[in-house]
């Protein structure tokens, strides 16, 4: 039974790559739509709209490490139309990549500093996560449309 259900779920995982790749644009959306998830987590934590826990606060760092290293291999050349993403990132794929890389760099940093159980409390949270947020809107503001 463990085997059947194993081997269901690596099919489910192929099917899944197989539509990433025929649509780029689905995966990357996908991508960013799981970042703004676990935003929409971390923000109340952030404001004490919600309590802290470690554990919640380290599933959201891991969605934005996660997002960071897979989402810019899905914005290959000629797929912007009808999209949100803006030609600026095939004009200037340097920038673009960099945006990317620092992206990946502070979360790679909060990942590392919110240890195995997630950040001991709030104060460390904000430190670690902070940062990482600041790379939505500032990509966003350059690289994506209105
Ligand atoms: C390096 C650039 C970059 C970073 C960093 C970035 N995004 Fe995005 N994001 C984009 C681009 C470009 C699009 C437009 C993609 C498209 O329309 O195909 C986008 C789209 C989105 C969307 C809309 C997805 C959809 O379904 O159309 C959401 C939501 C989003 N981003 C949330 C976030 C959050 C939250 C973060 C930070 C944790 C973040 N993004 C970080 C570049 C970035």
């Amino acid at each position: 039974m463990k085997k059947l259900l194993t081997s269901a779920f690596v099919l489910m995982l192929a099917g899944g790559t197989v539509a990433a790749q025929d649509d780029p644009v689905k995966a990357r959306q996908a991508l960013m739509a799981a970042a703004a998830g676990a935003a929409g987590i971390a923000v109340p934590m952030l404001k004490g709209e919600m309590d802290y826990q470690p554990a919640v606060a380290k599933a959201a760092i891991a969605t934005f490490y996660g997002v960071s290293t897979s989402a810019h291999a899905f914005f290959p050349e000629g797929s912007g139309a009808d999209t949100k993403a803006a030609p600026k990132i095939w004009e200037d794929p340097a920038g673009f990549q960099a945006a990317f890389d620092k992206f990946q760099a502070s979360a790679e940093a909060a990942f590392k500093a919110s240890g195995k159980d997630g950040p001991a409390d709030l104060k460390a949270f904000q430190q670690a996560v902070g940062p990482v947020l600041q790379n939505c809107g500032a990509c966003h503001e350059n690289y994506r449309l209105e």
